[in-house]
């Protein structure tokens, strides 16, 4: 894994969106994996930027996030279908029929998870995934103790999790209790990954990830046995290295 430290949070996000818009300028067809959060915005706005002032297009790439809640409808505010239309794909040329995003209402969620991995396979496999991490180490929504194994599944959430994510919502009761998740296993087929780290919430997870080792206790250690992962963090995120 390769550190690129940033004095700040902005500096992260616009060192990670040059990576991206430069192999999207070498590929534009590229196969770009997504993700939700707090983390990648910054980034989200900096290719938003770059669209608007340097024309960088969209128009041949396909987009498969990682994971979505269950139960949510794609058109309430806290699915993570209507996070990339406000954050991302609103606002670049991006045909929305090339964006992916599993879908946590279908009627049959196993069906779903098989369909959506061999969708991925189908399209050639992911080219780039972005990734942020948790405080406990998961990776898309694999929390600890899932299987590196593990294809696109449902998962319980962690209770750290739905409270990490309850500021989104009006309330902890209101956050979804599963979601459905690239596996840890989709997720390393990916060519190149870039993980985001920010923040001093993020510290400790990051000195574990550098300095500990691959367990399936903390997910995110597997990126270790990956040949092509960048890791951006910000000053307060390496605080513990
Ligand atoms: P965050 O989430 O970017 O909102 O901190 C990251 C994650 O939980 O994977």
């Amino acid at each position: 894994m390769k550190l690129i430290e940033t004095n700040s949070y902005e500096e992260l996000s616009q060192q990670a969106a040059w990576k991206i818009i430069s192999l999207i300028k070498d590929n534009p067809k590229l196969n770009l994996g997504l993700a939700t959060g707090s983390t990648p915005t910054g980034v989200y706005k900096k290719l938003i930027e770059d669209h608007q002032e340097n024309k960088t297009t969209y128009k041949e790439i396909n987009t498969f996030n990682l994971d979505e809640y269950i139960g949510i409808p794609k058109k309430d505010p806290n699915s993570y279908h209507y996070f990339m239309c406000e954050n991302l794909f609103d606002h670049i040329d991006i045909p929305l029929e090339q964006t992916h995003i599993p879908d946590g209402t279908a009627k049959d969620l196993e069906e779903e998870s098989k369909r959506y991995e061999s969708f991925i396979q189908e399209h050639g496999g992911i080219d780039l995934q972005i990734l942020g991490i948790g405080q406990n180490g998961h990776i898309g929504f694999n929390e600890p103790g899932t299987s590196f194994y593990s294809r696109t599944h449902i998962i319980n959430l962690a209770e750290s999790t739905r409270k990490a994510n309850s500021r989104f919502f009006e309330s902890l009761e209101d956050v979804p209790s599963q979601a459905i998740t690239m596996g840890i296993a989709s997720i390393m087929e990916s060519k190149e990954i870039l993980l985001l780290v920010s923040g001093t919430s993020k510290a400790e997870a990051l000195a574990r990830l550098i300095n500990g080792d691959v367990n399936e206790q903390f997910p995110a250690s597997i990126l270790k046995n990956h040949q092509n992962v960048t890791i951006f963090a910000d000053k307060d995120a390496i605080a513990l290295l």
